[in-house]
């Protein structure tokens, strides 16, 4: 099993959507996140030494998958939130070691699809 988390630009989560629900991805986590990638911008000092970092509004989407199902959900992610400019967001893969459906005490393959 993998959890696939993803901070995306805020207006793409319906594009987001739209491209993981063709591709038969119905079940995620969406949270609000503040995030900064390689870019920077808001300044801030510490012990009288300025750095910069930049907290802009992104989305976070979690979706833990069976393995047959990560490359097609990583791939809809992509198509979803791609505009090919800076901040179109990241992916990141984790190997997930148990899922637990709470009201069967369902586990691994079977609780989470
Ligand atoms: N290394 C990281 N660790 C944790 N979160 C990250 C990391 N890189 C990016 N993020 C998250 O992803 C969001 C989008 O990142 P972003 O797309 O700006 O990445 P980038 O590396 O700056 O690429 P680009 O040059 O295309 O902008 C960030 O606002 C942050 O929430
Ligand atoms: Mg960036």
């Amino acid at each position: 099993m993998k959890l696939i988390i993803a901070y995306i630009q805020p207006h793409k989560l319906n594009d987001v959507k739209a491209e993981l629900a063709k591709a038969e991805v119905a079940k995620m986590s969406v949270t609000n996140s503040l995030g900064c990638g390689e870019q920077k911008g808001y300044h801030e000092s510490y012990r009288g030494v300025e750095f910069e970092v930049n907290l802009l509004k992104k989305i976070r989407i979690e979706v833990a998958v069976n393995q047959n199902y990560a490359a097609k959900t990583i791939d809809a992610i992509i198509k979803g939130a791609k505009t090919g400019e800076i901040g179109d967001g990241k992916i990141f893969v984790i190997d997930l070691a148990e899922c637990v459906r709470i009201r069967t005490g369902e586990k691994g393959n079977d609780a989470i699809g």
